[in-house]
């Protein structure tokens, strides 16, 4: 009479004999691990995808080069409006001024300039206790550096 009964449910789809419980409980649980583990997957897949993004592309899009970038028109006023609290004058931090290009040209060609703004390893990152300065801005100075460093 069981055994009927059974029959009968399975083909109607309906498998609540107490046989099939345990079926019904795994697939159950299944379903949710899968989907647990497909939320995780995404949340993660999404996570590494904005790190590399930042890390490999910062605001590159945003940024407009300069065909041919100069001391004084491009790159000074950054100095002074980034560093220049500190590196300028007889009294400038570390005895390092960036307040003209004779100046600047020492730590350019001695490399801790662009060290010391891309918070290279080996550099005291720069400004000091401030935030990095713009990717755009650091591509600029770099693009002067790149181009010769022109003193005009
Ligand atoms: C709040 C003051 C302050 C600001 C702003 C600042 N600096 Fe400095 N800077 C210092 C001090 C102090 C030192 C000496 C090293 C140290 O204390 O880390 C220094 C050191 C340096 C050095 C030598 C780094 C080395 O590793 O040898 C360079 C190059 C430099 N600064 C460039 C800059 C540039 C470029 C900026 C702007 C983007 C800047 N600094 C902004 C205070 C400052």
């Amino acid at each position: 009479m069981t055994n009927l009964k059974t029959i009968r449910c399975f083909r109607n789809k309906q498998y609540f004999s107490i046989f099939h419980l345990p079926v019904r409980i795994a697939t159950f649980v299944n379903a949710g691990i899968i989907k647990f583990l497909g939320v995780v997957g995404a949340l993660l897949l999404v996570g590494c995808y904005y790190d590399k993004e930042e890390i490999l592309y910062p605001q590159s899009a945003n940024c407009t080069p300069i065909a041919n970038p100069t001391f004084t028109t491009d790159v000074l006023p950054l100095l002074n409006a980034k560093c220049n609290n500190c590196h300028a004058g007889s009294s400038a931090s570390a005895g390092i001024r960036l307040d003209s290009f004779n100046e600047v040209i020492k730590y350019v060609n001695n490399g801790t300039l662009t060290g010391s703004i891309n918070h290279a390893s080996g550099f005291s990152p720069m400004p000091k206790n401030g935030s990095k300065m713009s990717s755009c801005d650091i591509q600029k100075i770099q693009d002067w550096i790149t181009m010769g460093a022109g003193s005009n």
